[in-house]
């Protein structure tokens, strides 16, 4: 079994996806997992390159020092030709009907002008991602788990059409209270990309300015601190990221709070204190370009070759070589 995930550096990697993903992927990581910085994923929409590279290696850095293994990283332009050659053959596996299908293509094209044709060819590359390495299980939030599907209906087709080359893979889905939702509005899950980020924290926040995005976070009416996702959605996302934080259950965390300035004053300081080793370490790491460096030649390597005998064998099954 390979488990196999990314992160892709739109913006800077936030509370939500280490609650959401990184922390649990460190924490029940084995040695057949890969994680990797989804660079490539990042161009879809309007981008900055030397922004691009620069949080590309900033948050290869945030994996290492969440504690994900550096064996298991890689970032994904750094097999970039392999990718784009499998990218290919799976377009030539995917009907245009498929990929229109898509939801997050549909809200992130609506009213757009000059839409990316990468934004609709998207899936494709984060199926080639899926199963150039072999993965059998791809840890996932729920916006990501139609692009999964879409990934099997491939490897099936591929598999059933020219040769057996490709896993079968899965969507493995976190629990229900793992989206963590923007401090300022929380009917949107926080976002990396969103353009208002007060109520988006960054791991790598100082100290301060985590506490000031808390203590301003949007409660709902009334004063009594109770546990009620459907009617107190902020309240419920304080709670849950304290939960996050500190291991226990949102709904005993409510009853140990009277009130709102209480139960933020205990969530600012949990979240401070698990960003604070992460952002530390992270900083450290960023000191040294070498290292960081040696990480994703090595990762490279390690997934170039891992990936080989597929890509090989899938070209030569399509006629092509
Ligand atoms: P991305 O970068 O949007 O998200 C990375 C991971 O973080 C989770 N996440 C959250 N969890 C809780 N609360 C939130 N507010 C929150 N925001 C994000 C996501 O569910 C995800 O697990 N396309 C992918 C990257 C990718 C990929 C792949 C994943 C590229 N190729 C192949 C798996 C397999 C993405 O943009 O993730």
């Amino acid at each position: 079994m390979t488990r196999l995930s990314g992160v892709t550096p739109s913006g800077h990697i936030t509370l939500g996806n280490y609650l959401g993903a990184i922390q649990r992927w460190a924490a029940e990581g084995t040695e057949h997992d890969l994680y990797f910085m989804s660079d490539l994923h990042a161009m879809t929409t309007s981008h900055n390159p030397g922004r691009l590279r620069s949080l590309a290696t900033e948050g290869l850095a945030v994996l290492i020092s969440a504690g994900i293994s550096p064996e298991r990283l890689f970032v994904q332009s750094d097999i970039a030709r392999e990718l784009g050659a499998l990218t290919w053959i799976l377009e030539c596996t995917c009907s245009y009907g498929e990929a229109a299908r898509m939801i997050q293509f549909k809200e992130k094209a609506k009213g757009q002008a000059g839409v990316r044709l990468s934004l609709l060819t998207y899936p494709t590359l984060m199926a080639a991602d899926i199963l150039l390495q072999g993965a059998s299980e791809v840890p996932v939030g729920e916006d990501q788990r139609q692009h999964v599907e879409l990934a099997r209906t491939l490897a099936r087709r591929f598999n059933t059409t020219y040769g057996e080359v490709f896993t079968m893979p899965q969507a493995v889905l976190p629990p229900a209270a793992a989206r963590v939702r923007d401090l300022s509005d929380p009917t949107r899950k926080m976002s990396k990309s969103a353009q208002d980020t007060a109520g988006v924290v960054s791991v790598l926040d100082e100290p301060d300015l985590i506490g000031r995005k808390i203590r301003r976070a949007v409660t709902d009416g009334g004063s009594e601190v109770v546990y009620s996702p459907e009617d107190r959605p902020g309240l419920a996302n304080l709670l849950e990221i304290l939960a996050g934080c500190t291991g226990g259950s949102p709904a005993d965390l409510a009853a140990e709070h009277t009130t709102y300035g209480s139960l933020k004053n205990a969530t600012a300081e949990a979240v401070i204190e698990t960003l604070r080793p992460l952002r530390e370490a992270t900083n450290a790491l960023l000191q040294d370009p070498a290292e960081l460096d040696r990480v994703r030649k090595a990762g490279a390597a390690r997934a170039s070759e891992r990936g080989d005998h597929r890509l090989t064998s899938a070209l030569r099954l399509v006629g092509a070589g």
